[in-house]
């Protein structure tokens, strides 16, 4: 046994894998060993001899199995030691900043849109920016040969659904649904094939509808004047042009003037037209209606002095951190 020991001790020192290190523990250990057919002959001597001969297999065993324990943790050593070669770790760079988030521009002007029309008592809708015809253009009484509908303005994805070119067939959703009094506002995106420093393919507008007994311009303009200086400065230079949309009778559209002095054209309002409100068989007699369309990326260019929209959706980073 001795023999035998003295030959594993050597055969496991040069061992340097887990595969080899199991064939040693089956060769020595295992229902093959010798250390097994030894055990097994036990029962053949007598008593004293057993007691003997199975301390000194016992003993070997114990022994084999220390030293197969030792080896592996020696391998898994190694394993780890070899990785660390492979993937070199440099402790001593400096550890990668962890960049904090924030709200979009855009969103944190929507936001604050809602908060000022909450507060004179909207209501807040959303609808599909995947739009039929139907509320897109019908029944906003714009004609089939209007230019809006031309294929070059819209984008079409068959004849009877378009991505949404303005927020404002929302107006006709929500009329259908509630009789009147209405005060809402609807955010949400538009999209048209426009590009240029004042104009992106998908833009932001937010859409307000007020239904009421005896609601007129004055109250329109009022509303929309007193928005403007509460989302930017109390000495807004403003400016109402008289304007034309199929949905609204009279119309007009507000621009505002920048640092440099040019007039930027921000929002579209109106009475909302007899044909619209007959269209959602509101009762003239009763109602009165007036509606406005902010585009709001305009307004945030006016906000943060920026002087082309497509900032906005660049997502470059420099740009973006301002907002932080
Ligand atoms: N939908 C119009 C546009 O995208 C803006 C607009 C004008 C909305 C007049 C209105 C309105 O609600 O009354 O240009």
């Amino acid at each position: 046994m001795k023999k035998t020991f003295i030959s594993a001790i050597q055969e496991i020192k040069k061992i340097d894998n887990n595969t080899s290190l199991n064939n040693f523990q089956s060769k020595y250990l295992g229902k093959n060993s010798i250390l097994y057919f030894y055990f097994s002959k036990l029962t053949t001597l007598n008593i004293s001899e057993r007691i003997q001969c199975s301390t000194i297999l016992n003993n070997f065993k114990k022994k084999i199995k220390n030293k197969i324990n030792d080896k592996k943790i020696e391998l898994k050593d190694n394993r780890l030691i070899n990785q660390k070669n492979k993937y070199f770790i440099d402790y001593t760079l400096p550890g990668r900043k962890i960049e904090c988030g924030s709200l979009h521009p855009i969103t944190i002007v929507i936001q604050e849109i809602k908060k000022i029309f909450s507060y004179l008592g909207f209501n807040t809708y959303y609808g599909p920016e995947l739009e039929s015809t139907y509320y897109n253009f019908d029944a906003l009484n714009i004609p089939h040969n209007h230019p809006a509908r031309n294929i070059s303005d819209t984008f079409w994805l068959n004849s009877n659904y378009v991505l949404r070119t303005q927020t404002s067939g929302m107006q006709i959703r929500i009329l259908e649904k509630n009789p009147g009094p209405i005060r809402a506002i609807i955010p949400g995106k538009v999209y048209r094939r426009d590009y240029d420093h004042t104009h992106t393919p998908m833009f932001h507008q937010i859409e307000g509808l007020i239904v009421d007994t005896s609601i007129s311009f004055a109250n329109l303009k009022w509303i929309l004047e007193n928005f403007i200086i509460q989302i930017l400065k109390k000495n807004t230079k403003i400016r109402f042009r008289s304007s034309y949309f199929p949905f609204t009778c009279p119309s007009a559209e507000m621009d505002i003037q920048d640092k440099n002095g040019n007039w930027l054209e921000v929002l579209g309002c109106g009475m909302v037209h007899p044909n619209v409100l007959k269209n959602c068989n509101i009762d003239r007699d009763i109602y009165s209606a007036c509606a406005f369309g902010i585009g709001v990326e305009r307004l945030a260019m006016l906000k943060y002095s920026v002087s082309d929209i497509r900032c906005f959706f660049e997502n470059d980073i420099r740009f973006l951190k301002q907002f932080v």
